[in-house]
């Protein structure tokens, strides 16, 4: 086991808030996350044989054992699903011993998946020479956890884990994964970004996700487009009678939340966050109504924080849970939280957890002694 101390490589990649721009990165839009302080790190040495042994640091005592030649897409397990996709989708041909240290909380809506793909996979991508660039590396995370996990999940929590500076928003072309660092300094204006995590996943969120994906696929096929992105507010609306009301509905907001994100980013040059709160809060409204995949808890969550003299709040993420994100003065931080928690002791839910963090960097190897 003392081989397990001696990485060739350690790498590590962060979770993810979503400043604006949800459901949309499947329909070829423009996303606008930016990177959390929080990262999964991934130890990784070579084995001269086929085998892969996985563990990790918040679970020493389960130390998974398998090889190459036995990885299987779709073939169920736990965590170690997404490194295991990870060094399938990278066709890696040796054995590795892989220790990971997860940081990104769990089940909060904060990509701690997406940091654990990527971790592994600047890993990998290092201690092989395999030359991969951010593009590349974000598409073969992505399949590893749409072929391999079997969770058909967008572009964006790859990307951003992978390609996100401190300072800066990354706003992010879904269609060609082009990128633009836009600053986001909130403390220069007294201000906070407060993650709300809400505790709750509901069981909804698999199916969930899939059906509303397939809605905006179906519309943009009844409306002769590639995808959301083609389409104008006006074609949907002279088209509605072509659409069931669920594909007019998630079309709506595919088509308003994709604006919204161009509206955002302008608000955010101008540092105009009144406006950027009225945005935020809209995109909420959107994704609560057309497209519902909030719930009472987010709901709650969203507009306690509003009552209380938040910009603009929203939830974030695939929805049915997770977490929201409010934009909230500096001295209002405190009271804010307390008037959350308030409600949601009120309405008979689970304590809330309240995060923050500034925008940091994206993936990265740490150390690399692989050469010597
Ligand atoms: C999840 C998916 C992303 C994206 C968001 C919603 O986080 O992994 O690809 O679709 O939901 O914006």
């Amino acid at each position: 086991m003392s081989d397990w101390l001696k990485p060739h490589v350690i790498a590590s990649a962060p979770g993810r808030v979503n400043l604006i721009g949800e459901h949309i990165d499947f329909s070829q839009g423009f996303v606008l996350p930016f990177a959390i302080a929080d990262r999964t790190t991934a130890k990784i040495r070579k084995r001269s044989d086929d085998l892969i042994r996985i563990r990790s640091a918040q679970r020493p005592d389960a130390v998974i054992n398998t090889s190459l030649s036995e990885l299987t897409p779709l073939g169920g397990g736990d965590w170690e699903r997404y490194v295991l996709g990870v060094i399938w989708s990278l066709k890696i041909e040796q054995g590795v011993d892989i220790e990971i240290d997860g940081r990104v909380p769990l089940g909060a809506g904060l990509s701690s998946s997406a940091a654990l793909e990527c971790g592994v996979a600047v890993g990998l991508n290092q201690l092989f020479g395999l030359n991969l660039n951010k593009k590349e590396l974000a598409l073969l995370t992505q399949k590893a956890e749409n072929d391999y996990v079997g969770v058909p999940c967008g572009i964006m929590d790859q990307s951003v884990s992978l390609m996100a500076e401190s300072g800066s928003a990354l706003l992010l072309d879904c269609r060609d994964l082009t990128t633009t660092l836009i600053p986001f300094d909130l403390a220069a204006s007294e201000l906070e970004l407060l993650v709300i995590d809400t505790q709750v996943h509901h069981a909804l969120v698999d199916g969930g996700y899939a059906e509303r994906r397939s809605n905006c696929e179906s519309a943009a096929q009844k409306l002769g487009v590639t995808s959301m992105r083609d389409l104008s507010s006006q074609l949907l609306h002279e088209s509605k009678g072509l659409l069931t009301e669920h594909e007019f509905l998630r079309a709506r907001h595919a088509v308003t939340e994709i604006a919204r994100v161009a509206t955002a980013v302008e608000l955010l040059k101008a540092k105009n966050f009144v406006e950027l709160g009225r945005v935020i809060t809209a995109s909420h409204h959107s994704l609560r109504d057309d497209y519902e995949v909030s719930c009472p808890e987010l709901n709650c969550a969203v507009d306690t924080a509003l009552a209380h003299g938040a910009l603009g709040a929203r939830m974030v993420g695939g929805g049915f849970g997770g977490s929201a994100i409010a934009l909230v003065a500096q001295d209002q931080m405190v009271a804010m939280q307390s008037a959350i928690a308030q409600a949601f002791h009120s309405a008979g839910y689970l304590a809330p957890r309240f995060f923050t963090s500034l925008p940091s960097d994206g993936a990265r190897v740490d150390l690399d002694l692989s050469s010597i």
